[in-house]
């Protein structure tokens, strides 16, 4: 290219192959099953379903007429003598069609059975192991694991329906995501990568790190994170498929064929520590991942491994049962194989990396050892911060500070931050510290604004992280909370002077099963008309808008207070600037604070939100959850009837209000 030619953004040059499959991808799409058959030409289906997948009976019905027979014997790393079992079946029935359904292994089986009948494969995979992408088969003979490449073996459509994965059980579908991963990876570094897979595998990598985590939690009901991380798969599978596996592929092809272990969970502990070990010999392309995954390329192989922890999947070949004597064997195997690989792998170094399998432990990027070895880049004085970590005695500290270095040096970098940006963040964590005092927490108020307070919340409040069962959800607790309110009876006002108009709150405490808790603990607090709590107001009585309460014997309580109003947090101190300067508001919508407990069960700390609030979809620290939103009603001094049972405490011609709401508390785990 001349010197002032236009820089063309795209690749070079390049050539590969495309096309060749149909995917069908709809929640619901297994409806469309029968349709599909018909578009291949079939009439005489043979399903391949393991039997327990309860699924196939669905399959069954479906087909109808079109079913010649099951195969329901499936078992991983496909035996040699099961895959002839079921050819020879296709034969006897003169199946037109294998239709898999399940994982990795019941396709496994449907694969070689096509390639060595020249059968087309209809696959609908259940877990997010992609195989049905690739034309890669595999059969295991004795101990040895063979693969190879035949496109019989790829099948010639694939029905995606992301309604079967919500059915996964969350640590199958964790270690189904790091294998998808592992194809993402490995795309990127492989021989055939073309800039198609290499686009595919980038996307597929940014979804899983995204979404995998959230479709690990979430078994029903369906949320998007499992349509997002079944997408993945099928880019992952694709790429993969294309531009073929190296290293890490060989590690689990020896894993899987000469030790038994099991695929997907191989996959999931052994993805950190072959990127680990690959390094920088990847080339550039480990950036790249490093980047669609949200993390630097230093930092690559420990984030994987952290994606794994959190998607609760083994770490150690040593949890699959791998014995360590069995390393030597396997790593002079994995050598004389002669795998793909960007690092060479001699015996040496191939038992360097299965130890580091073995072991499990994360994979850090190597510090500095001497001050004397010259400038460090930022990567490596990272590194060598954390590595100072190492000797943490417990275990939690030494993770979560581990993690709080990384993140913090990784923002120092991300951004640029310069000398002067530093000192302004000391002084304002300086001014938030001193603004502080037994009735304000600023601290607080900075971690609320941020959305930290919601996000821990979100993480391990009841209802975590999307699985809303029936138990009420929680919400902040907010810097207003002042132990020791007085005790008050049923039925009992907070009002101690005048704050607004008067609300009648009822409702009742069950647990989960809907049983009366009577006794409970309802600690309520909220604020006046002037926008204040009482721990503001140096001049209000320290009972005001406060008190405790107990639930009757049916689980009933009641109590008088006023109709909150929406106020604005506190936004004089350093937290407010903070507000100003980013050109957010700082108001909350109207809502009453309570704690609701009961001995055996969860205490839940929550809000009632009042569903007129302008500022329902604005909240200052995100609170909002929309179970927690209520209309009150208004009852007019003019309405006889109404009047007539207006509650004790209300001024006589008073309009009030009244809101029913019934908490849900779960049960303490067991003993
Ligand atoms: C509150 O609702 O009391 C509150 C919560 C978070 C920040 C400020 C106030
Ligand atoms: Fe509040």
């Amino acid at each position: 290219m001349s010197a002032d030619a236009p820089a063309v953004p795209g690749p070079a040059g390049f050539s590969c192959g495309w096309l060749g499959q149909r995917i069908v991808f709809a929640d619901g799409a297994l409806g469309r099953l029968p349709d599909e058959a018909q578009r291949l030409g079939a009439s005489r289906v043979l399903l391949v379903a393991s039997r327990h997948a309860g699924l196939a009976d669905r399959i069954v019905g479906l087909l109808g007429d079109g079913l010649a027979g099951r195969w329901d014997e499936v078992r991983q790393h496909v035996p040699a003598d099961l895959a002839a079992g079921l050819a020879e079946r296709a034969a006897d029935l003169r199946a037109d069609l294998l239709v898999s359904v399940g994982g990795g292994s019941a396709l496994g089986l449907a694969k070689i059975a096509a390639r060595d009948t020249g059968l087309p494969v209809l696959a609908i995979p259940t877990t997010y192991a992609g195989s049905e992408m690739t034309p890669v088969w595999g059969i295991t003979q004795g101990a040895v694991k063979r693969t190879g490449r035949d496109l019989k073996a790829l099948p010639a459509t694939v029905i995606y329906d992301p309604l079967l994965l919500a059915t996964l059980p969350g640590d199958l579908a964790g270690c189904s995501g790091m294998n998808a991963l592992a194809h993402c990876a490995e795309a990127l570094y492989a021989a055939q990568a073309d800039p198609l897979t290499s686009l595919g595998a980038l996307e597929g990598a940014r979804l899983i790190a995204g979404f995998l985590p959230a479709a690990v939690r979430s078994p029903d009901p369906l949320p998007a994170a499992h349509r997002a991380v079944l997408w993945a798969s099928c880019l992952a599978g694709r790429s993969f498929g294309t531009a073929g596996g190296s290293l890490h592929h060989s590690v689990c092809h020896l894993l899987g064929g000469s030790a038994g272990l099991p695929h997907a969970q191989t996959h999931a502990v052994v993805l950190p520590q072959v990127l680990a070990f690959v390094g920088q010999a990847a080339g550039p392309e480990l950036a790249r991942l490093a980047d669609a995954m949200g993390t630097d390329e230093a930092g690559l192989a420990g984030a994987v491994w952290d994606l794994g922890a959190r998607v609760g999947a083994p770490r150690g070949l040593r949890e699959l049962g791998l014995a360590q004597e069995a390393l030597p064997e396997l790593a002079r195997a994995l050598a004389d194989r002669g795998p793909a690989s960007p690092r060479p792998v001699d015996r040496e170094a191939a038992l360097h990396l299965l130890t580091q399998a073995w072991r499990g432990d994360r994979p850090e990027p190597a510090g500095r050892q001497s001050a004397a070895a010259g400038p460090m880049t930022a990567a490596e004085l990272t590194a060598t911060v954390t590595d100072r970590l190492r000797a943490t005695p417990d275990p939690r500290l030494r993770e979560i500070m581990t993690a709080l270095v990384r993140h913090l040096h990784g923002l120092v970098t991300e951004v640029g931050l310069s000398q002067d940006e530093w000192l302004a963040a000391i002084r304002f964590l300086t001014a938030t510290g001193q603004i502080c005092s037994d009735t304000r927490q600023e601290f607080i108020l900075l971690s609320d604004t941020l959305g930290v307070s919601m996000l821990v919340d979100l993480l391990a409040g009841p209802g975590a992280a999307g699985q809303a069962g029936p138990a009420t959800e929680s919400t902040v607790l907010g810097p207003f909370y002042a132990a020791g309110s007085p005790e008050r009876p049923y039925g009992g006002s907070i009002i101690e002077r005048p704050a607004g108009d008067p609300a009648w709150y009822t409702g009742r405490v069950t647990d989960t099963e809907g049983n009366p808790l009577g006794g409970a603990v309802i600690d309520v607090w909220q604020n006046a008309d002037d926008m204040l709590y009482s721990v503001q107001s140096p001049d209000a009585p320290p009972g005001h808008l406060r008190g405790v309460f107990r639930t009757r014997p049916d689980g009933s309580y009641a109590f008088l207070g006023v109709r909150p109003t929406d106020y604005p947090i506190p936004d004089d101190g350093p937290v407010g600037g903070l507000l100003a300067a980013t050109g957010r508001h700082p108001w909350r919508p109207a809502h009453i604070h309570l704690i609701v407990g009961a001995p055996g069960h969860r205490s839940v700390a929550t809000h009632i939100f009042d569903a007129q609030s302008r500022y329902l979809d604005s909240d200052a620290v995100f609170a909002v959850k929309p179970s927690l939103v209520r209309q009150f009603e208004r009852h007019e001094p003019g309405d006889r009837a109404q009047n007539d049972t207006a509650p004790a405490g209300v001024p006589p011609g008073a309009a009030w209000y009244s809101l029913c709401y019934d908490f849900v508390l779960e049960p303490l785990a067991g003993p």
